[in-house]
């Protein structure tokens, strides 16, 4: 069993999650759930795109067996407290601009895995310190769950394919192409 944890609005960055579990798994899992745990206040959560419509369809095309959209209370049950704090890795660089947001993110994955129970679970290269995050904490907590991190797939003018793509104005998209000529 495979699984390929989301937070929806699928683009070709998510195909390619969806196409190396397909190859790799009998059984594929997507889960879509936009986790509030990992939006610090003031970011995007109200805004963040969803079309659950849309990615059913494109989950469906792309072979998902299951597409598991978990209600809030099924994650965070009333009297939720414990939480999974990755303290070194998850504090620093983005960690240490997004205060809790990879504690969320550590949580919710811990989370999904205990749900879904996949031998296999997926993430995009883009998210270079979530994969860090997410593999020590797979490793320090002996989760038997082994990560696997897929190429990021760009758009044609070299930035990286991202749901918040969507917000950038072209003068920003203009300025954020500076991180793949930097790379
Ligand atoms: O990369 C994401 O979309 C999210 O951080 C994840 C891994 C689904 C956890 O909510």
């Amino acid at each position: 069993l495979g699984l390929v944890p989301t937070m929806g609005a699928f683009h070709e960055g998510h195909l390619a999650l969806f196409r190396a579990a397909r190859v790799e798994n009998e059984v594929v899992v997507a889960s879509l759930f936009v986790n509030p745990a990992q939006f610090g206040e003031g970011e995007d959560l109200e805004r963040y795109p969803r079309d659950e419509e849309h990615d059913t369809r494109l989950a469906e095309e792309a072979g998902i067996d299951v597409l598991y959209v978990p209600d809030a209370e099924e994650i965070y049950p009333p009297g939720f407290e414990t939480w999974v704090d990755v303290e070194r890795l998850g504090s620093m660089l983005e960690g240490e601009h997004r205060p809790g947001h990879f504690r969320g993110v550590a949580t919710i994955c811990l989370k999904l895995f205990n749900l879904v129970r996949p031998r296999r679970a997926y993430f995009g290269q883009k998210d270079a310190q979530q994969v860090a995050v997410v593999r020590r904490m797979v490793r320090d907590l002996a989760v038997p769950v082994e990560i696997r991190v897929v190429p990021t797939v760009r758009d044609g003018d070299g930035l990286a394919l991202s749901s918040r793509n969507a917000y950038l104005s072209s003068e920003e998209r203009e300025r954020a192409r500076a991180l793949p000529r930097a790379l």
